[in-house]
């Protein structure tokens, strides 16, 4: 198909050139973010863009199965078109290029690509084969996540991540795929956002396969991070030049008050969103902390798991929201005391740049083998409209450049990251809310697939523009 997209041209949109929006987006002079091998690009996932679920052999994920149970997803929403770009590839490639994006994450489809007996799709490999060769071609340099929750319902049959056997499984996924895509590959992350998977997936039910039990998630955190460990040396036999990561959602929590009761609240907060899945990576075990809060749910962890488990990383994948204000619940726990008057997207998620920041100088601190970081979503959500084929989206735009001067002072304060994804490269199927929360940097009108760049990435592109012209 022809690149409908209203493609970023020299002279970008008269509001844009005449200085205010553009002064809004511009990093400072004195921002690290000028430096041309700070890698900037934009992420998607495979089940919230590709669609064509029933195509080339692709078999049903738990994300087609949950989206099909009403009242799981808002207005009934499911990926079997989404962004149609399984056949749109080639011009959603030359959109990503034009704007000057340098670093595109994609994942891949688990059910695309190998059978329940494990036999190879050559159908669905060649599709990534061709888009991660193209993407290649342009320049552009690659991240690829095995695993964005679109667990194949074969798997989900057996157990799902509460069975040890997935962990099998992904490390045979994780061998094919390394051994069909080496070389097209820059960045290798096994999982994303485990906390989504098992807290969203197995603890409360607002995610594929829809459990809620605590002792379930934490099971399935094991699970999945063994899944991980036992991946990460197969893509080093098999793509010894790639890098080896994985991604991890990050929440910052902060005390209602200076009480003792509501500063452990926060500790708590923290320790379940982050401590519970960096700590088993980079210190072998889990917080004790956390069978505080959900008494009881000990997973079984067998001899040797954690060492497999905290095998060292390339580089750590960060994905940063919001913060979320938190009070003790008066026993073991912590519950959420939303803040008034504080500024939020439509996701009602509260802007807050300064918990990246201090999450990353944090982590720093707590862990002294703290790999390299990616920033590997970042972004916000808006009701945003085209008119006159254009999409104002201020909010995202000063969103993105506060956040961007958060990583800058994460870096001055001595944090190695080296490069940010926006989320999202554009529109899509936002899991349980459907196509109704706009993340993307380009617009997607879901009638007729057409693409519309939006201001920010207007933005994004001029400043790309202008780094890439400094001597
Ligand atoms: C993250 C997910 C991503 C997207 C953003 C908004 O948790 O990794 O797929 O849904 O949130």
């Amino acid at each position: 198909m022809a690149n409908d997209a209203s493609v970023v041209s020299d002279t970008l949109s008269p509001a844009v050139s005449k200085g205010s929006l553009a002064d809004l987006f511009t990093p400072p002079a004195d921002s690290t973010l000028w430096r041309k091998n700070f890698l900037l690009g934009a992420a998607t996932a495979s089940y919230q863009i590709e669609g064509a679920v029933n195509e080339g052999g692709r078999l049903p994920s738990i994300w087609d199965t949950f989206s099909a149970t009403p009242g799981k997803v808002l207005a009934g929403d499911n990926g079997a078109v989404a962004c149609d770009h399984y056949h749109r590839w080639e011009a959603d490639v030359e959109m990503l290029v034009s704007l000057g994006l340098e670093g595109y994450r994609l994942s891949i489809a688990w059910p695309r690509v190998m059978d329940a007996a494990g036999v190879p799709n050559r159908k669905g490999l060649d599709f990534y084969k061709r888009l991660l060769n193209r993407l290649k071609e342009k320049g552009i340099t690659t991240f690829a996540t095995l695993y964005h929750w679109d667990l194949p319902q074969h798997l989900e049959d057996r157990g799902g991540w509460l069975n040890r056997e997935t962990a099998y499984r992904f490390a045979d996924y994780a061998d094919l795929m390394s051994r069909e895509l080496a070389g097209t590959v820059d960045a290798w992350a096994t999982l994303n956002e485990p906390w989504c998977s098992a807290y969203l997936g197995y603890g409360n039910g607002h995610h594929a396969p829809g459990l809620a039990d605590h002792r379930f998630a934490t099971q399935a955190m094991h699970h999945l991070l063994l899944a991980h460990g036992l991946a990460v040396p197969v893509l080093r036999a098999n793509d010894p030049a790639s890098q080896k990561g994985i991604v991890a959602n990050i929440g910052r929590g902060t005390p209602n008050s200076d009480s003792a009761a509501d500063q452990r609240a926060a500790h708590l907060f923290e320790v379940q969103h982050n401590a519970w899945i960096l700590d088993p990576l980079l210190k072998g075990s889990y917080p004790q902390d956390l069978f505080e809060l959900w008494p009881g749910t000990e997973p079984l962890v067998l001899d040797g798991d954690m060492q497999t488990i905290s095998a060292p990383l390339d580089f750590l994948g960060i994905n940063y929201y919001f913060r979320t204000n938190v009070a003790s619940d008066g026993a073991h726990g912590f519950r959420d005391v939303p803040l008034e008057g504080v500024e939020r997207t439509q996701m009602g998620w509260e802007v807050y740049p300064d918990g990246l920041r201090d999450l990353l100088t944090g982590f720093k601190k707590t862990y002294h083998n703290l790999p390299p970081i990616y920033i590997t979503e970042n972004g916000m959500a808006s009701d945003d409209q085209v008119t006159d084929g254009h999409v104002e989206d201020t909010q995202r735009i000063s969103f993105l450049k506060r956040h961007l001067a958060a990583v800058d002072q994460a870096i001055k304060a001595g944090v190695d990251i080296r490069g940010y994804f926006l989320w999202s490269l554009m529109d899509n199927f936002e899991w349980a809310f459907g196509y109704e929360r706009r993340f993307g940097v380009v617009h997607v009108d879901y009638s007729t697939q057409k693409r519309t760049i939006k201001r920010s990435a207007e933005l994004v592109a001029k400043f790309l523009k202008e780094r890439k012209a400094r001597a």
